[in-house]
């Protein structure tokens, strides 16, 4: 469809069908039926919003039909709809899993990112879906910060060069476009400086008060989203704040930066982003300075749609409208006039609806800030083929989860770790002779995954088709190499030659993540030191989204390896360990030696240096 074309087709819309696509719903709030009758522009699945039974098929079919839906409308303008695809297409049991961004970072490797992504469309393509909430190009300067696993680095320019590799993965197939029917469109996020926001300023320390603080907004959020799955999650998050889990500090916080390293830090990826293709930005739940990035007319509009010249559409966060204000109506029209254009509501659409259109009739939302958004959207659906019928053709694409997906992961998991301390104790023989196996996540592929599998939080003990480490090393060892596991550490009197134990962090998602505390707890510092004392060489691996404080523990190991969060695939991380492949991965982020060195500004001013800097990683 061309310019003069969508012209033609906005001026047909009535003002309740532009409102229809500046709309983007949650799935379980809408139907098809009310997607058909309201012209709605969009619907998403949330961390786990997913059908049941999980599957691919009943993917498509959800999908579809809302699609369908979208097609019945009075113009029949087509759907997108969106998911978080954000280490693979995760919320889809079966799919292939990849390491989360901090692994892939420790890569340093664009065109392995790139194939990241590009197996992780034609996975979307599978179950019918062409819009990935991906990829997050976040620069966290705290580490204590519930979404570092999300980000490449601490560092601009790595997140820039692996950012751009993998919106380029998911969009661009042989230089053929949005059109081709096994692209997908990628959500460049959050926009910005959602890494610079300071600890505390989101927590109930600041005026945002104990109970409005995440806190307050998150228990709506929780509570209406999850009517259907009620249960599971009253028993997870009631578990949250009674042990004191539950405390966002740091995320939907405010960045109290300058403009000077704003534009330094926080800004170089979206302008590389706009130029390799971004056709879709995700607006930051965070702040600058005083206001919301949701209100910021001046980094919206001016400066991403005038100075970057960015002519895409922007879609709002989850409920970060809400947040705006107390009153809806002003918060709808602070964000709309800011520069939203198209709004994650994602519950009460009605409401949504029906206060922008009061806002256009009052005059308090000019028509031409609607028509400029209705305009990008339809750009954009114009430019995926949409227009002409172009569906995600599952035919096209190689298999949901195949055995060729799975080696992509594998090579990724392999390369994304980092061996942080070895005496020559790696590589391990295959005929290693007794082997220990202890801690509970080397046979927990939940928590190998950890935060945004299956479901928001992950899930840990749940079952995820892929290879658990314990398992990866069965297969790995020759015959004649006992390998006994005990997820406590407690075996007989015997020494083992060689001692694996895996320590991880509790998967999270988001502020569920923020964390003030980054030392271990004493039960694994109580398993390391069972081990030491059970075998002659003791390797440490960490499942975490970060670096951990562990200068007093470093020293128990004969080697040290982070493994980040690398997904279903850990025979990646036998292949290093027995020396079929080289290790290779860098530290993305430097690595405290204490708590005074976080944030990174604390450390870049500590006359101590890191426990490893930024870029470290033996290569063995
Ligand atoms: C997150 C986004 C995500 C969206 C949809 C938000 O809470 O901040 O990264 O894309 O939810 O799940
Ligand atoms: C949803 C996520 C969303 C989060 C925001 C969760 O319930 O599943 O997709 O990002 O809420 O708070």
């Amino acid at each position: 469809m061309t310019a003069p074309d969508i012209d033609r087709l906005l001026g047909e819309m009535t003002l309740a069908e532009k409102i229809g696509q500046m709309t983007q719903v949650e799935k379980y709030s809408i139907s098809p039926d009310e997607v058909a009758g309201h012209g709605i522009g969009s619907v998403l699945s949330g961390g786990g919003g997913n059908p049941t039974p999980n599957t691919p098929e009943t993917w498509r079919d959800m999908v579809g039909s809302f699609e369908e839906g979208a097609l019945r409308s009075r113009l029949g303008i087509p759907l997108l709809y969106g998911v978080d695809a954000v280490h693979g297409h995760n919320n889809v049991y079966g799919a292939t899993i990849f390491p989360h961004n901090i692994g892939l970072g420790a890569t340093r490797d664009a065109d392995l990112i790139r194939r990241v992504a590009r197996v992780t469309a034609e996975e979307l393509i599978a179950t019918g879906v062409r819009w990935d909430f991906a990829p997050p190009v976040s620069v966290p300067q705290d580490i204590r910060w519930g979404r570092t696993l999300e980000a490449y680095s601490e560092d601009t320019e790595l997140v820039t060069e692996l950012g751009v590799a993998f919106l380029r993965g998911l969009q661009d197939v042989d230089g053929t476009g949005l059109a081709n029917p096994a692209a997908v469109l990628g959500s460049v996020k959050h926009y910005v400086a959602d890494g610079g926001t300071e600890w505390w300023s989101a927590g109930p320390d600041t005026d945002q008060g104990e109970t409005t603080g995440c806190n307050g907004n998150f228990e709506d959020a929780i509570s209406e989203e999850r009517r259907r799955t009620l249960e599971q999650h009253q028993n997870l998050f009631g578990e949250m704040y009674e042990h004191g889990i539950w405390g966002q500090r740091i995320d939907q916080g405010v960045a109290k930066i300058t403009e000077e390293e704003l534009r330094a830090v926080h800004l170089p990826p979206y302008i590389a982003a706009i130029a390799n293709g971004a056709r879709n930005i995700m607006v930051s739940l965070s702040s600058w300075r005083d206001t919301k990035m949701h209100a910021h007319r001046y980094l919206l509009t001016d400066v991403l749609k005038g100075e970057l010249g960015f002519d895409g559409f922007l879609v709002s966060d989850w409920l970060a409208i809400d947040y705006l204000d107390d009153d809806y109506y002003t918060a709808v029209t602070i964000g709309i006039n800011a520069g939203v254009d198209m709004v994650m509501v994602p519950h009460d659409w009605r409401a949504f609806m029906d206060s922008l259109t009061r806002a256009v009739e009052a005059g308090d939302v000019p028509m031409e800030r609607i028509d400029d958004a209705v305009r990008r959207i339809l750009r954009v659906k114009a430019e995926m083929g949409l227009f002409e019928g172009v569906r995600a053709d599952s035919g096209s694409v190689a298999g949901f989860g195949s055995t060729e997906h799975r080696a992509v992961a594998r090579e990724a998991v392999a390369k994304s770790l980092v061996l942080l301390e070895n005496n020559g104790a790696l590589p391990l023989s295959k005929d290693a002779g007794l082997v220990y196996v202890a801690g509970r996540p080397a046979a927990d592929i939940g928590l190998q995954c950890g935060g945004w599998t299956i479901e928001w939080r992950g899930i840990p003990g749940g079952d995820i088709p892929g290879t658990d480490l314990l398992g990866a090393v069965n297969e790995a060892v020759a015959e004649g190499t006992e390998v006994v596991f005990d997820a406590a550490g407690h075996f007989d009197d015997r020494i083992a030659d060689v001692g694996l134990v895996v320590v991880a962090e509790p998967p999270y998602a988001e502020m569920t993540g923020d964390r003030a505390d980054l030392t271990l707890p004493p039960e694994d510092i109580e398993l390391i030191q069972r081990m030491r004392s059970q075998c002659r060489t003791l390797i440490g691996i960490l499942y975490t989204g970060r670096p951990l404080l562990i200068t007093s523990q470093a020293e128990a190991f004969d080697a040290l390896v982070a493994a980040w969060l690398p997904g279903s695939e850990g025979a990646g991380i036998t292949d290093a360990l027995f020396g079929d492949v080289l290790f290779t991965g860098k530290l993305p982020f430097a690595w405290p030696r204490n708590d005074r060195q976080i944030p990174l500004a604390a450390l870049e001013a500590d006359s101590n240096s890191p426990l490893w800097p930024r870029g470290y990683g033996l290569e063995v």
